[in-house]
């Protein structure tokens, strides 16, 4: 895609927004903010079987960038594993947003893969945990021997 493609690219995300809107649902849910502006998004993802994001969908307050972005990493990151949803760069996310259009961007470009990363984490954080905690217990059932 050239300059003007990208732009219009974008502006189509930004007028006709893919999976905008509340998920009640959601396995996943969270907001993230750029603080340099106060703009907001919340991310919600549904995690099918093989950790598959089966459903993704976005509701943001933020500029023209920040809300094309949404959507586009709503078909970003559609039918991926968390791992690879994990493994998206900056770089991707320009690339896919068009990075002349994006480059002096970023943190608009970036802020709801961002947040996608981050509710991953925690999500995985709590799994982690879930996990030690599952695996203390056990140990606590298993009766002392003398
Ligand atoms: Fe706030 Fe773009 S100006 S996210």
């Amino acid at each position: 895609m050239d300059r003007q493609e990208y732009i219009e690219h974008l502006l189509d995300h930004f007028r006709n927004p893919r999976n905008k809107g509340r998920m009640e649902d959601a396995d996943l849910q969270l907001g993230g903010g750029n603080p340099g502006c106060g703009d907001l998004i919340t991310m919600y993802l549904k995690i099918g079987a093989g950790d598959r994001i089966e459903r993704v969908s976005f509701e943001v307050e933020g500029c023209t960038i920040s809300q094309a972005g949404g959507s586009i990493v709503t078909e970003l990151v559609a039918g991926k594993t968390l791992d690879e949803v994990t493994a998206l760069g900056t770089a991707e996310m320009v690339e896919e947003m068009g990075n002349d259009v994006v480059k002096s961007r970023v943190r608009c470009a970036t802020l709801a893969l961002g947040t996608v990363q981050a509710a991953i984490h925690q999500y995985e954080r709590g799994r982690e945990r879930e996990r030690v905690g599952a695996r203390m217990t056990a140990q606590d059932a298993v009766p002392f021997e003398n």
